[in-house]
């Protein structure tokens, strides 16, 4: 396997940050994982959209232009040989001694690139039986908004609904609300047929699979409504299911102790799932 590490393509077995990388040490640093489908990237202008953005709000420089950065991103993808699968891409405020203030204006940020392959089998056998998710006090900082590698809150929650046998966990804020979950976006389907998800302006990151999934049910005509829903809403819902690159739809079967709907994965989750790529060719 082949890596990108700030200019070279490298054997993955051998790419390496330095050790006073401000990502190792202070999570000082941004990233995307961008879906590969029949050797595209999908959505490419989206996710570097909110690079961009999370770049900007934490003041760090594109580590080269955006064009650069598109062109790694598919030669890393070629390199690979990856036809389905993800390409990562995490860029820090580069290497400089331990400091909490910025380093000088001299420091270039770090960029690294790694693509892998999956089985699309293999997730379309988890989505036809669908997941367990498991609910999980808020506790992250405010600014979910911003992408960073910044993830501790995530991995703990996202450990704790494994360590019970689910595969997400899904934050419920002070009031009761679900915002979304470790890695993913959360929805329901009430039972009167109304996809519901939370607005991406408050306690969520804006997940990009969310919006083409809007994009998507507006095309079919869909009943949908952005507004919070609750933790008791979603245990009483018809259908529950979550979005991310790395999992497009994935129909959610049990909340908790609670069996969603009739415990089989919805068919408002797996008619989306099955139209995502069409959608997005
Ligand atoms: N996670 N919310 C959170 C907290 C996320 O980390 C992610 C993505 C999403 C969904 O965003 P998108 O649709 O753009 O993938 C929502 C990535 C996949 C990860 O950390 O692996």
């Amino acid at each position: 396997r082949i890596a990108y590490v700030n200019g070279q393509y490298v054997q993955h077995s051998e790419a390496a940050v330095h050790i006073e990388d401000r990502g190792y040490q202070f999570a000082d640093g941004v990233y995307e994982v961008c879906e590969v489908w029949n050797n595209q990237i999908v959505d490419m202008p989206r996710h570097l959209d909110r690079l961009g953005r999370s770049l900007s709000e934490l003041s760090i420089d594109w580590p080269m232009s955006r064009p650069a950065v598109e062109f790694v991103l598919r030669q890393v993808v070629r390199r690979n040989k990856v036809r389905n699968g993800l390409v990562y891409i995490q860029v820090t405020r580069g290497v400089s001694k331990r400091d909490h203030f910025f380093p000088p204006a001299n420091v270039a940020p770090s960029i690294v690139v790694t693509a892998r392959s999956s089985s699309p089998a293999a997730v379309n056998a988890q989505a036809e039986a669908g997941i367990s998710v498991f609910s999980y006090p808020e506790n992250r900082w405010p600014r979910v908004d911003i992408k960073t590698v910044a993830l501790l809150p995530n991995v703990l929650a996202k450990q704790s609904a494994k360590e019970r046998g689910g595969k997400e966990a899904w934050y419920v804020d002070a009031d009761g609300n679900v915002t979304e979950g470790g890695s993913t976006n959360a929805w329901i389907v009430t039972k009167d047929g109304k996809l519901i998800t939370r607005p991406a302006e408050s306690g969520i990151l804006r997940g990009i699979t969310r919006t083409a999934i809007l994009d998507l049910v507006e095309r079919e005509g869909l009943s949908f409504e952005e507004r919070p829903f609750s933790l008791e809403e979603a245990y009483d819902a018809k259908e529950a299911f979550v979005t991310a690159a790395t999992n497009i739809a994935m129909p959610v079967v049990r909340i908790d102790d609670k069996v969603i709907g009739n415990g089989h994965p919805g068919s408002v989750a797996t008619r989306l799932r099955e139209l995502f790529h069409t959608a997005t060719d």
